[in-house]
């Protein structure tokens, strides 16, 4: 049977241009945000085996590698330090002189203009690998965290970094470290919350790059519980309360409904991070020719930010990067 009259969607998917003259949602170089894994020593770059194409990158590679990234039209890194010394407390991630405040001032110096964001978190720099202290019998202490973590977060202001992002799951921080870096002469330093982070299996790569896999037990004593979205938006007021100025999700693609639900219902900048796993996933697909990778990770990018996320922290960042310059976009 004809159709007489009625909508016929089609009718604006004919060509490129009504395709673009209608599109919805954009993908800019500008809201991909890089990480970096730096590590001690000079000349060295390190291959991650689960994370193909990404690198261990001492301080002075880390250099060239921005350089190129800058290139590319990105603006913004995210570190984390895979220092040589751990211990119970993480002493290594809050001194003024350790590796990541080493990186900061370096970058900052040959990049002034680049967005550094700092992440703060115990794990990669003690010996357990948990993202806090733990008592005698193993057991992760919130409130003995919190000046470990307002610590390292003014050593990294201190340093010179543009924003302060906490992945710990400690209840409270946000409002310590906020006062920290307020007493410290630091009111200008944003904080970009991991407010709502999952318990997840897709961290598994990036604990082998750096290093943090809790040497007993596993953090679901403190990151989130998958089946639940209530809570996660519990987790952002929370974290918006204490003095956060933006928020992220994560991990990304399997929570898109979580990251939608926040952005709603917050009034602040939100950021989803596609982490290693789904890195990984995408990697090991395209490497058997079983996806076509350019065309998979845009349409979860577009996706991303689809579901409400600002701005996206992935390790395809320099790819999307090269790749929207090519459609030029
Ligand atoms: C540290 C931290 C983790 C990630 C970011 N910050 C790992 C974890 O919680 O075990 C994961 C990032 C990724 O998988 O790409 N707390």
């Amino acid at each position: 049977m004809e159709m007489m009259h009625g909508s016929r969607p089609r009718r604006l998917r004919r060509t490129p241009a009504l395709r673009a003259l209608v599109r919805e949602t954009y993908l800019h170089v500008t809201q991909l945000v890089a990480p970096l894994f730096i590590v001690p020593g000079i000349n060295v770059r390190r291959p991650i085996v689960s994370m193909p194409g990404v690198e261990n990158l001492s301080i002075d590679q880390s250099l060239v590698q921005i350089e190129a990234w800058w290139e590319l039209g990105l603006r913004t890194v995210l570190l984390f330090g895979v220092p040589e010394h751990k211990d119970a407390v993480g002493s290594s991630g809050t001194d003024p002189e350790g590796l990541i405040p080493q990186a900061i001032r370096a970058i900052k110096a040959k990049f002034p203009d680049l967005i550094v964001i700092a992440d703060l978190c115990l794990c990669e720099y003690t010996d357990h690998g948990h993202c806090g202290v733990l008592s005698d019998t193993g057991e992760v202490i919130n409130d003995a965290t919190l000046p470990i973590l307002a610590a390292g977060a003014v050593a990294y202001a201190a340093a010179g970094a543009d924003i302060i992002a906490p992945s710990d799951m400690m209840d409270g921080r946000v409002a310590t470290i906020r006062e920290a870096l307020d007493l410290g002469g630091f009111a200008d330093i944003p904080i970009l919350a991991y407010a709502v982070k999952y318990a997840s299996a897709f961290y598994g790569p990036f604990r082998d790059a750096a290093g943090s896999t809790p040497q007993l037990g596993d953090r679901r004593g403190y990151q989130m519980d998958p089946p639940n979205v209530r809570e996660a938006i519990k987790e952002a007021m929370l974290d918006l309360d204490e003095g956060a100025d933006m928020l992220m999700v994560k991990p990304a693609l399997p929570y898109l409904d979580v990251l939608h639900q926040v952005k709603v219902a917050c009034d602040v900048p939100v950021a989803a991070y596609c982490v290693s796993g789904e890195y990984a996933m995408f990697k090991a697909a395209a490497q058997n020719g079983w996806l076509d990778e350019r065309r998979a990770v845009m349409e979860a990018l577009i996706s991303i930010r689809r579901a409400g996320a600002d701005f996206i922290i992935t390790y395809h960042a320099a790819d999307a990067a090269r790749w929207l310059a090519e459609d030029g976009r």
